[in-house]
């Protein structure tokens, strides 16, 4: 009753942002993502017949009391399926460090969901395993998947999943993550998705993201770069207008936030193909091609404004490790 797996973190092109239901994290609109290849958490997931409590350790610490109460109600949801009641044993890491605005709560859930479900032997399909991750992160529903991926924003729980548009060879594009902070956000995205539906803005955004929805799928399929890339830096902006515009409103970015911005503006007049997608932070995430990724890797390290820079590629689906007999014991 012993598993582990590992799962990339994703970048969305298109946003989720706002939900109609939170509780069961069903979203507003339908989203487009990249599964990251180097930017991942591993969970190992251990049911116990003498554990009195869950316990919950996040990169060797014990988890505070919210990313706690996430995690254990994710194992309700599990043991739930599984009709046990055991406790369990939950040790996660990630590559990268939390609240660096990477998505840790989608690859943590991914990773969460396809532990579990090994352990637990739980008979899911693929698009099971999506709505079970949506339910602990909606980002996660999307990391269940490798490669280019679509989240139908469905009707209810069994229909809003995630599904793969193009696996992770089919176009080798680079998210070149810029830190400029290691704080965590002041405000988090489940509150940010409650606060959406407030903004004047937000008609006008779901509008807009039915229209470029098609429009950059039809980029991923023809690996049209400029397309992608035009279609993201819009989307983080329509995004950013809308939490701007709530009420309260929502400001997630520094003056090194708007700096990386026009920097990646100036690089793209001077002939460097590259654009800039946010998050739900002040971290600038920067498209590129696997040819100009030093390029781009060179003037990031020029600004001082700059704290680190993760490399990603696109990513498979979680994988769960295998087991193998060695003299006598089982290790992962
Ligand atoms: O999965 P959540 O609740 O952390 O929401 C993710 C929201 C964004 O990262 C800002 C956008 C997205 O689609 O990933």
């Amino acid at each position: 009753m012993e598993a582990t797996a590992t799962a990339g973190a994703n970048i969305a092109i298109v946003k989720y942002w706002g939900a109609r239901n939170l509780a069961q994290r069903l979203p507003t609109n339908d989203s487009i993502s990249l599964t990251l290849d180097t930017a991942t958490t591993t969970t190992t997931v251990r049911f116990e017949a003498d554990l009195k409590e869950d316990v919950v350790m996040l990169q060797g610490k014990e988890a505070s009391e919210s990313a706690r109460a996430r995690v254990i109600a994710h194992l309700d949801r599990m043991r739930t399926l599984a009709d046990i009641s055991l406790r369990a044993h939950v040790e996660s890491s990630n590559t990268f460090p939390i609240g660096a605005g990477v998505a840790s709560s989608a690859s943590g859930f991914a990773a969460l969901s396809a532990a579990g479900k090994a352990a637990l032997g739980l008979k899911l399909s693929q698009r099971g395993m999506s709505t079970l991750a949506r339910l602990g992160s909606g980002s996660a529903c999307r990391s269940m998947v490798g490669g280019w991926v679509h989240w139908v924003q469905g009707t209810c729980h069994e229909d809003s999943y995630a599904k793969q548009i193009a696996p992770p060879e089919h176009w080798d594009v680079r998210d070149v993550i810029a830190i400029v902070t290691d704080q965590e956000k002041p405000v988090s995205s489940t509150e940010g998705h409650r606060r959406a539906l407030t903004s004047p803005m937000f008609p006008a955004r779901l509008a807009r993201v039915k229209s470029i929805v098609p429009r950059v799928r039809d980029a991923i399929h023809g690996r049209d770069f400029r397309t992608l890339g035009t279609q993201a830096e819009a989307e983080a902006l329509s995004m950013h207008a809308v939490m701007l515009t709530s009420a309260p409103p929502l400001l997630y970015w520094l003056p090194a936030t708007v700096e990386l911005m026009q920097a990646v503006w100036a690089w793209r007049a001077e002939g460097v193909p590259c654009y800039f997608t946010l998050d739900a932070g002040p971290n600038v995430h920067i498209l590129t091609l696997p040819e100009t990724v030093e390029e781009v890797e060179g003037r990031l390290r020029a600004l001082p404004c700059v704290q680190r820079i993760l490399v990603c590629g696109p990513g498979p689906a979680p994988r769960v490790h295998e087991r193998k007999e060695v003299s006598g014991e089982l290790e992962a």
